[in-house]
């Protein structure tokens, strides 16, 4: 049984992200993307009106364990990144982010959100099909891979009322 989480030093708590926690997720970025977001550029998107940016942090507000970016240009939504760092993933972090960032994004007007995401990433693809993201579309040869290749990325969309 996976027991909710209440916020004590061990179970995370997500929060609106504030730039003290840009250089950490820049490190969790890096660690599964092809082209890292560096802290600096977090930051800067932290100062723009309309990111909402959110993370999960152990209990005690000490460790990053997650972020979730996105860009609300009401009434859409776009899902910049999502990211859990690796020692932290499949424990119910990603699941109570999502929800608690689009909760956030639905409050800044959005009604709808669409995300980009390799055709390939089955954990991402399971987490955001059972939120109802749905395809709308299909880009060929969008990801960058290490091995020069180029992987598809689908186009999802959910609506949030
Ligand atoms: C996608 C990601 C954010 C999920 O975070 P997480 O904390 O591991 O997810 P959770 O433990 O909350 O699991 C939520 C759901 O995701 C799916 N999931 C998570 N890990 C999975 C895995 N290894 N295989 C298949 N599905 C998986 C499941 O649907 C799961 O729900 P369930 O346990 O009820 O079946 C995380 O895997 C991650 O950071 N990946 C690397 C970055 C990335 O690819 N981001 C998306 C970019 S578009």
């Amino acid at each position: 049984m996976r027991l909710p989480f209440f916020g004590s030093s061990r179970n995370p708590v997500c929060r609106p992200m504030m730039p003290e926690w840009c250089r950490s997720a820049a490190v969790i970025h890096k660690s599964f993307f092809e082209r890292p977001w560096s802290a600096a550029e977090i930051e800067g998107m932290l100062r723009q009106s309309d990111t909402v940016a959110d993370v999960a942090t152990d209990g005690a507000g000490r460790a990053l364990v997650g972020f979730a970016i996105s860009r609300v240009l009401a009434p859409e939504a776009e899902l910049l990144t999502i990211a859990v760092g690796r020692s932290s993933q499949g424990a119910g972090v990603g699941r109570m982010l999502l929800s608690a960032h689009l909760a956030r994004v639905s409050a800044h007007g959005a009604g709808h959100v669409f995300l980009e995401v390799d055709e390939g990433n089955a954990s991402a693809l399971r987490l955001y099909r059972s939120f109802g993201f749905q395809q709308v579309g299909l880009r060929p040869g969008y990801y960058p891979r290490k091995d020069g290749s180029k992987a598809t990325a689908l186009v999802l969309r959910v609506d949030l009322h």
